[in-house]
């Protein structure tokens, strides 16, 4: 009998999700002829039931397509806003599972996809997930697809940034993106030659990151890269998201809700984090600093070499385990092969980078200041 396969791509977008959409269907429908199934906009669409053939015409020229060409959104199964209010929506959507005889539900997403996935999958559907994010934060895969091109995007532009810091003997800091992981300021900043790193697994103090760039000037060099990982913290920061937490903590128990907002104007500063970096570092070192934020530049765009291999890759080893039954898992990238890992493994775990990984030893060896 034909299966039935669905698929989607859920959270926020990045480069390679075409590529991947492409490797599943061609393999999936060429090879085992199997008939494919896209869904709109994430979980939203299947819970809507809006769905596009994945046909060999669908499929064909997006290879090289920056975002998604099913849509995306973060919306959750148990929380979706319908009529104005959050409202859970998972019997709809195993609903709509059912009713187009889906033998597999490929949901193609980061950390908060692959938590949802999981919790359909307790609801007894077939579920295989793939780690997409250019974050690099999906725990048990050697790399999510995406971060490779998010990678290269930061660093042409800390490259670029180089030159025009030179020439006005500035400060000039970079904000990436990366959530609550560092990976993808390290890497460009380390690739890139910032003279700075600051990412969230290692809390500055700008006293220090200050006397860094100071050092510098004095050796002759007015000019600094400082590249900032969205989720970079101070010292101080840190502090308070402990208190924060512990405060949540006692508080669930009780009352809750004052905390959380605590939590969340925390995580509202931190969006405005590299601006007042660069303030103090002007006053600190009394050099003219400037902020660039990278943004939604690093998620735009056709995706690089390595991340279409590794989409198609992934996307076609995905197509092998459905011919096969595998369900419940996460389809790993582990050195060349694709391994399925039990998803329970995956969910609610994020991959910080290691204190002790290369990239930091090496990014030190060559000088670079981390503000610790
Ligand atoms: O998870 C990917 C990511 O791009 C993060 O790096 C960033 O913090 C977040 O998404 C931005 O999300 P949104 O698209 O919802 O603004």
């Amino acid at each position: 009998m034909t299966k039935q396969v669905g698929v989607l791509t859920a959270g926020g977008d990045s480069p390679g999700l075409n590529a991947v959409l492409r490797g599943i269907g061609k393999a999936a429908q060429e090879q085992f002829r199997m008939h494919v199934t896209g869904f709109r906009d994430g979980f939203r669409g299947l819970m809507e039931n809006r769905t596009v053939d994945l046909d060999e015409q669908s499929l064909s020229g997006i290879l090289t397509l920056g975002g998604t060409i099913l849509g995306t959104s973060r919306e959750k199964p148990h929380r979706m806003i319908v009529g104005g209010r959050p409202m859970d929506m998972t019997d709809a959507i195993v609903e709509n599972y059912r009713r187009n005889h889906l033998d597999v539900l490929v949901c193609i997403g980061g950390g908060g996809t692959q938590k949802n996935a999981y919790r359909l999958m307790q609801k007894g559907l077939n579920i295989i997930t793939l780690p997409k994010t250019i974050d690099n934060d999906v725990v048990m895969t050697d790399v999510s697809f995406g971060f490779d091109t998010a990678l290269g995007i930061a660093t042409e532009a800390i490259d670029r940034l180089h030159s025009t810091a030179h020439s006005h003997h500035r400060i000039i800091l970079v904000q990436t993106m990366g959530h609550r992981a560092g990976w993808l300021a390290l890497g460009a900043g380390l690739a890139g030659g910032a003279d700075v790193i600051l990412i969230p697994e290692i809390p500055y103090s700008i006293e220090k990151v200050a006397r860094a760039i100071a050092g510098r000037s004095r050796g002759g060099k007015h000019s600094s890269i400082v590249a900032v990982a969205e989720g970079a913290l101070s010292l101080e920061d840190l502090a308070q998201a402990e208190k924060a937490q512990k405060g949540k903590t006692k508080r669930q128990k009780t009352a809750g809700g004052s905390t959380r907002r605590d939590l969340d104007s925390l995580e509202m500063a931190q969006g405005h984090n590299t601006l007042n970096i660069a303030k103090q570092l002007e006053s600190l070192t009394g050099l003219e600093s400037r902020v660039t934020i990278l943004g939604y530049l690093q998620r735009g765009g056709t995706p690089s070499a390595d991340d279409r291999i590794l989409a198609t890759r992934l996307g076609t080893a995905c197509a092998d385990l459905i011919r096969e039954d595998v369900y419940g898992v996460m389809l790993a990238a582990r050195g060349d092969k694709a391994e399925p890992v039990k998803l329970e493994e995956v969910v609610g775990k994020i991959k910080t980078v290691p204190l002790d990984h290369s990239w930091i030893s090496s990014a030190r060896r060559v000088g670079t200041s981390f503000g610790d």
